[in-house]
């Protein structure tokens, strides 16, 4: 029989929650504007247009990582003096536009960036607004992927050539050095790393008397976890306990601008994927049911062993342990496993929960997957939440 009233959409597809999402941006900007702090929005982590809407309107900047990003937050409405631009490896090309593009600053990632950037700074005639990312050595508690902040990590630059790095901007006409940047890693769950990057910073800021050399900002990156595993309870991340520690642990000059980068933070719960059952497929020893979204839609658990809670929407009738795969031809395409689910059929709906940060972002068109639809849920309550089907960008309909 035929369901009315119901937009049937096409599986698997995201699924954003803007009322969720609107709660979280509101205690983020409360819990930073409280110490005149600003967020830039690591825009790495979705770049969804209603989801960016939200933030620009929330009244934060971005954090961007590629001039293509840099030019999708122009063209959302962000102004440039809000617009931070990092990452190891900027092209001469990316370089020239983001000068040109009145950017907040480049975060410099390197001695050997910074003179690049003096030269085509020098060549254009503009003055290239530069933060030196620094390497402070300090581990983050997470995982070794995105951990950013160790000697060994490509990022930053190490505190031994920091020296070398403020003399060249001294020496430079053509660069205007505005400060310091870190970033220790991504998904911190304790407050741990954060107080001892406090510390880095404000050793550092002393002992190479960073006021002295006319700074006026400092970023110290994003990194802020979410809960993966009760984000039902969990939605919100403590954003008033994470800025108060910076507020109480940073010793710096007050007239110094703190600066974040918060990506997962801000949307990571504000989003799910939604899968179908196609199969349930017993094998020796174990029960695999194979869904229709797969490391495609979600790489999280095959390239960092990410656990995402799986709930079956369909049914909550009796317990069984099942390993939840995808489509794909790895055998690292799986959800997650051993984990106890209701009997679970054919038919039945999946919901991964946690994709609003790095699922969508990360998606990718191996095997043919093409692009799948999203849903926005609207309103502050899942009761009074409108289902918005998108078109156009079904399954098979596009190969990117
Ligand atoms: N700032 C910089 C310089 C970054 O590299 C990152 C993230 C952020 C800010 C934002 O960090 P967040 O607040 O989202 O933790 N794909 C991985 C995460 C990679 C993070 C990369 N950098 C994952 O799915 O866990």
């Amino acid at each position: 029989m035929p369901i009315r009233n119901i937009p049937v959409i096409p599986t698997p597809y995201y699924q954003y929650d803007l009322g969720l999402l609107d709660n979280t941006l509101a205690l983020a900007s409360s819990g930073s504007s409280r110490y005149g702090f600003h967020i830039h929005y690591a825009l790495k982590a979705n770049y969804d247009p209603r989801i960016l809407s939200g933030i620009r309107e929330a009244g934060f900047g971005v954090d961007c990582v590629s001039l293509n990003e840099v030019q999708y937050a122009l063209a959302g409405g962000f102004e440039p003096s809000t617009i931070v631009f990092a990452g190891v490896g900027k092209s001469d090309l990316e370089i020239e536009e983001a000068l040109l593009s009145g950017i907040l600053c480049l975060n410099i990632e390197s001695v050997e960036e910074l003179e690049v950037v003096g030269m085509i700074a020098a060549r254009l005639q503009v003055k290239a607004p530069v933060v030196l990312r620094v390497n402070p050595d300090l581990p983050a508690m997470t995982h070794p992927h995105i951990t950013t902040g160790l000697k060994v990590n490509k990022f930053g630059i190490a505190v031994a050539r920091l020296q070398e790095a403020l003399v060249r901007c001294k020496n430079q006409p053509w660069l205007n050095f505005l400060g310091l940047h870190f970033h220790i890693g991504s998904q911190i769950s304790s407050q741990q790393p954060f107080e001892a990057l406090c510390q880095a910073a404000n050793r550092i800021w002393h002992d190479f008397d960073i006021s002295g050399h006319g700074a006026t900002m400092i970023n110290l990156g994003g990194g802020l976890g979410i809960d993966y595993l009760d984000p039902v309870n969990n939605p919100i991340p403590d954003f008033e306990g994470f800025f108060k520690l910076f507020h109480d642990k940073l010793d710096l000059p007050g007239e110094i601008s703190r600066h974040f980068e918060l990506g997962r933070s801000l949307t990571g719960q504000c989003g799910a994927l939604v899968t179908r059952v196609l199969y349930v497929k017993k094998g020796a020893g174990k029960r695999h049911v194979i869904v229709d979204a797969g490391m495609t839609e979600l790489i999280r658990p095959a390239l960092y062993g990410a656990i995402h809670l799986i709930e079956n929407i369909t049914t909550i009738d009796g317990a069984e342990m099942y390993d939840v795969v995808g489509p794909i031809c790895e055998s690292s395409d799986c959800f997650g496993k051993d984990i106890i689910l209701p009997y679970t059929f054919r038919g039945d709906l999946l919901k991964i929960y946690s994709c609003g940060a790095y699922a969508e972002s990360m998606s990718m068109n191996y095997n043919l997957r093409g692009t799948i639809g999203k849903v926005y849920l609207e309103g502050h309550s899942k009761s009074s939440a409108k289902v918005i089907p998108m078109t156009g960008l079904q399954r098979f309909s596009a190969v990117r």
